[in-house]
This record gives C-alpha cells, structure tokens and sequence, in this order.
C-alpha cells in the first residue's frame, strides 16, 4: 500500500493514525517510493526537541533538483514545467518544457560555479517573478550552494541586512522590474545595499527592463552572454539530507529578522506530499500559487512542491489590478488553470470591484481553489466560493508557516469536508495541539488555545541562520518539549481548526508577516522621534493594517504633524519596505507602561481597534492617566 495520495475519509484516519503512531515508517515509505536518492537513510527521524534538534533521513544522499528535473525528463521531458504569464499581458507568455528547464539550469549551475560558487555558499537572489528567478533557485540547489531569496519588495536596508546576515557571496539581480504600470530599480537598490555588504564578490543582473544601471567593474556582470557560453551539461552535487537548501527571512516579534534554515530531504518530502495531496494534483492540471516566489509560499507550492511532481505551474510577474481588475480571471482563462492558490487580501481587494470583472471570464477549468497566509473571513469565504469557484471548487484554507516549510492543517481536496473559516484537520504527520495559560495541554474539542505542535514534521525549519540559541528559544522555550506556533487556535466540536490569528507582536498585513518590533525600531531612528508602539488594527481588505503611537522628542507641537506623519512612513518604507507602511499615526505624550516598563500594547489595541468596552486589569499600570488621552485622541 502506498501512502502517497489519500483516496477518501476513511483513508485519511488510517494514514493519519499510521503517522502518529508509526511515524518512521510512514514517512519513510513515503521518501523511497516517491524521490530519487543517492543513497538511503540510516534513521527517518532523530530528534531532541528540548534543544530543537531536528534531523530526517539521516544519512541519506539526494539532490533535490535533480528531483524536481531530471527524474521527470525521460517520462515528461516536453511537458511544460513553467509558464511564464508576464506583467503586460500583451508581452507573449513563456511555455518552458522540463527538458528546457533542465538546460536552463545546468548552463546557470555552470555560472554559478565559474564565478566561483561551490558547495555551502549562500547566494542572494533579488529578482522580480521571472524565469531567472526559478533558474537560479533551481541551479543554487543543483551545485548544493543555499539561496537566500529576498523579495524584491524591501528596501537597499532590508536587503543589506540579510546579505550580510548571512554572508553571500554573490547576488542575482535584475536591471528593474515591472509591476503593474510602474517599474522598479532593483539593481540601483542592489548597488545602494552592497554599499555595506564586504561578503559580495559577484552581481550577476538580469536585462529585463532596459533600464540605464552602473555596472561596477570586476563585481557586476550581465548575466545573458554568460549563459549563452555556458555549457549545458553540470554534475549535480550529491547532498546530505541535512544540508541546508535555502535560509528564508521572516519578520519576529524582536530585533532583526530570522534566517529560517531549511534542509533538503525533508523539505522535499514535505512539499512534495502536501502538494500532492492537498490540491489533489493530477497529471495534465495546470497549477497557479499567486504569491511571490520572495515567500515560504513560492519557494514551496510555486516550485519546488510542484515540480516534485512533475507538474505545470505558473509564475506571474504582474498583479492583479493591471491592467484591470480582471487580471487574474484573465489567466485562469487563457492557461486553463485547474489549481488557483491565493492569499484572503487579493480576494477581498478584487471582491469589492464589479463583479463584471469577474463574470466575464470561464473559470470552469477550475477544479481546486485555495488560500493561505492569514485568516480568511466568511465574506471572502462565500465570495471565493461562489464567484471563482462556482460553488463547485473546494476551497483548501491551508494554514502554514515560513517555519513550517509547508501545509500543516488544511482540508485534503475531495476528500476533506471543507467549512468556512476553518483549515479543518491536520495533514498525516502533523500533531497539533492546543495550549492553555499554565501550559497545559488541553484535551476535548470546542476549545480555545496557543496552537502548537507536539511531533516534528520533515519540513520544519531546523535552525536560525547563526543563532540556534534563538531559534529555541523563539518556537521551543514557551512550552516546553513542543514546537510553539505564535498563533491561537480553536477547536469545534468535531475537531476541526480554526485559526485566530497571532499571539504575540508580530501582525499579518495583506498576507504579509510583519514584526512590530522592527518597524518601531525603523521608526525609531526618525530624529523627531522618541519612542513608539506598533499595533495591527481590522482592515477590510488587508485583513490587519498598523496603527502607530508615536512620542516626539519635544513635548508639545513639532513641526508640521502631516509632514511628519509622511516623513515617518517613508523612514519605514526605506527601511524595510512600502508594506510596512502605517495606515495611522498619532501622536502621543505618553505609552501604557507596566511598572516593570513594558508598554501593555493588549490596550492599545483596543484602542486602535475602537473597543473602549474592557481594557482588562490596568492595576499594573504606572501611568493609567494616559489611557484617557489616547482614547480621546484616537484618529
Ligand atoms: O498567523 C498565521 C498566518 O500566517 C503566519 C505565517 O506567516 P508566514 O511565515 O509569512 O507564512 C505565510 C504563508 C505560509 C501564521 O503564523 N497564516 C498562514 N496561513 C493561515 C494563517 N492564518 C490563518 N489561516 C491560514 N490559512
């Protein structure tokens, strides 16, 4: 019996009960009948988790390009592996065949090695959604260097700070790229980040504007009439199961980003069975993830998910208002997408748009509609369902994180009953449970608590990029022995779950995972600035946006508040980037500080929320007058 693909129901409580129960043997029938080592495991899981020691199939020997390419040459070498739908939809789409795609890829893997790369070497890649971007990922992993992929949204800070995090030697960039009616200057972002980034030996660019750039001698280089001499035979390297794949940034609660590390048999195995199973992936579906490759959500169900199982996916260099609102209903038609994987913020921005725009589309290849990224409200729900999905798609609300490396908790396709705002039951392997205030675990459904997870999973990440301290203490310190998710959770009476949202500082704005902590400091650094508190507040189409309370350095007027409230956003935007801009900013003399001197941001956000109904205790405050103030102030 194969544990691949789950049939029905029932099936599922079997597969599910044999993972918790035999996980070593589920999983490793899983891994030998479904990828191609070089050599097998000695143990399928070695863990510890009190010190966050993680290790699957250990020993083992495999290169996970090789698996998403060349295993599928002989049986599927002209299949299209990738279409490439560009921004203007007038720019002729790209069919790429797995057979190209594997030439693609060796000639870059022979790049790559030229200059210098070899095993172990981290790479940045800051590219737009193009071919390129998908090539070098996929030549990083064929040649064993790790690809840090920073999407091409942050600022020259943002980009510097990750480079030189974790010491790349070379970046992959583009001249600009297109979004929408605008285009951007990557590489002059690139130029300003490497200002401070002594680790870069080498800039490989893309032409894909046309834009004028500065090439610094002896470091940057176009990338085209290198491949062009490059030869298109490359050895893959023969990886340990345990090496890492690729370090992908996520925001935390404190300080500055966290490098997730994550390794290579494992991640395989993961994304490539959730894949499979959750959009019931069948041999000629045409498969479209809408997130950017720069997040866990392309790196996993844009590539490396999909072409695991030799499927066709879509990578979009656009968005979805460009030329109209129509965009997306547009390229479902065109490419006869039959999977349609998207984030809860894009279906509700285009729900409030006509639905003309919508109707006027055949969105019946669909078979598979699914959402991920942030919790997805019952209007958005009901809108996806009926007017995309025709009532007749499942709709798999996947719950997931960067950490997690792929889906966790969502309905199986077919065979999973689905039910608005709920990501239903765990995938095989996975054993959630939900943690009460003592740090208990608590039992029975129709129950509310810190979701955690309480058995690794191939996926999950195994360290912080230089800071294994941190990674434990982050995800395995709160409650001892488990894997802690920083989210809440609900139960229903028959088990499903529901997903709150966060617990701790981090907010989720347009599907984007923001740390407060490092707007503040960004904001911080104004001069005008004192001090400041971030708090997310609802949105009706971001889902959550930031509320800022900021105290200025001098008391009482300081120049002009609406200049100021500009000033202070684009300090952020060139910081981190435009999407941690704050929709409201006030200015106040004073935060709710606790007597120890923690702001109790659980008042600020009611008050940004406009709840003045239950502050909670407030006794512990040592400035309790402020309340009032802000209350009264609120914008
Ligand atoms: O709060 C959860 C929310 O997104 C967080 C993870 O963000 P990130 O690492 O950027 O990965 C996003 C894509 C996997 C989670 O801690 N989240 C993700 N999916 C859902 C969700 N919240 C509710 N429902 C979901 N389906």
């Amino acid at each position: 019996m194969s544990y691949y693909k789950i049939q029905n129901f029932e099936q599922y409580f079997k597969h599910y009960n044999k993972s918790v129960r035999e996980p070593r043997k589920f999983w490793g029938k899983i891994a030998e009948e479904n990828f191609t080592w070089y050599q097998l495991w000695d143990k399928v899981v070695e863990f510890d988790m009190a010190e966050a020691d993680i290790k699957w199939f250990t020993e083992a020997k495999v290169n996970i390009a090789k698996n998403c390419i060349d295993r599928h040459l002989n049986k599927r070498g002209d299949k299209t592996a990738i279409i490439f739908e560009p921004n203007d939809p007038t720019e002729e789409a790209l069919h790429i065949s797995y057979n190209e795609l594997h030439q693609r890829v060796c000639k870059m893997a022979n790049v790559l090695r030229e200059k210098g790369i070899t095993k172990g070497d981290r790479v940045c890649i800051y590219l737009p959604m193009i071919p390129e971007l998908a090539v070098s990922i996929l030549a990083c992993a064929r040649i064993g260097a790790i690809h840090s992929v920073v999407f091409a949204g942050f600022s020259a800070s943002a980009v510097a700070s990750r480079i030189i995090d974790s010491e790349c030697k070379m970046v992959i960039t583009s001249d600009g790229s297109f979004r929408g009616n605008k285009s951007i200057e990557l590489k002059s972002i690139v130029d300003e980040a490497l200002e401070k980034c002594p680790s870069v030996e080498s800039v490989l660019v893309v032409n894909r504007t046309n834009i004028p750039v500065n090439m610094q001698e002896g470091r940057d280089i176009w990338l085209q009439p290198l491949l062009d001499e490059a030869s298109d035979n490359s050895v893959a390297e023969i990886m340990d199961s345990e090496d890492p794949l690729f370090i992908l940034y996520t925001s935390g609660s404190t300080g500055k980003p966290k490098g997730m590390v994550h390794t290579t048999a494992g991640y395989m195995v993961h994304t490539a069975y959730t894949f499979k199973n959750v959009f019931n992936y069948e041999d000629n579906d045409i498969f479209w993830c809408t997130a950017d490759i720069g997040w866990i959500t392309g790196h996993s169900y844009i590539l490396y998910g999909p072409l695991l199982n030799g499927a066709t996916t879509v990578i979009f260099e656009g968005v979805p208002s460009y030329p109209n609102y129509s965009r997306f209903w547009e390229i479902i038609e065109k490419h006869k997408i039959t999977q349609f994987y998207t984030a809860p913020t894009a279906i509700r921005a285009l729900a409030k748009e006509s639905l003309e725009y919508v109707q006027k589309y055949q969105l019946s290849t669909l078979k598979v509609i699914g959402s991920v990224g942030e919790p997805i409200n019952e209007e958005a729900w009901h809108w996806f369902n009926d007017h995309v999905g025709g009532k007749r798609c499942p709709i798999v609300d996947t719950w997931w994180q960067t950490e997690t490396g792929g889906i966790m908790i969502a309905p199986i396709s077919f065979v999973t009953p689905t039910k608005p705002t709920y990501a239903t039951l765990p995938l095989p392997g996975i054993q959630p449970v939900l943690m009460d205030e003592k740090r208990n675990e608590i039992e029975g459904n129709q129950v509310v608590g810190s979701l955690c997870i309480k058995f690794p999973w191939p996926g999950i990440a195994r360290t912080i990029w230089g800071d294994h301290e941190r990674y434990k203490q982050t995800y395995f310190s709160t409650f001892p022995g488990k894997y802690f998710t920083g989210d809440g959770a609900l139960r229903d009476e028959v088990g499903y779950y529901r997903i709150t949202g966060r617990v701790d500082d981090v907010v989720i704005v347009s599907g984007h995972n923001l740390g407060t902590a490092p707007i503040e400091d960004a904001i911080n650094e104004h001069p005008a600035v004192a001090e400041s508190a971030i708090v997310g507040f609802p949105h009706d189409i971001k889902g959550n946006a930031l509320y800022g309370f900021v105290i200025l350095k001098e008391s009482g007027e300081y120049r002009d508040r609406e200049n100021l409230t500009k000033e202070i956003n684009q300090h952020i935007s060139d910081h981190i980037g435009p999407i941690a801009k704050l929709d409201k900013i006030q200015f106040v003399s004073g935060l709710p500080k606790t007597r120890s001197g923690k702001i109790m941001r659980r008042i600020l956000r009611k008050i940004a929320e406009g709840d003045y109904s239950n502050f909670g205790d407030t006794s512990t405050l040592l400035n309790p007058e402020i309340v009032d103030e802000i209350k009264n102030e609120r914008i």
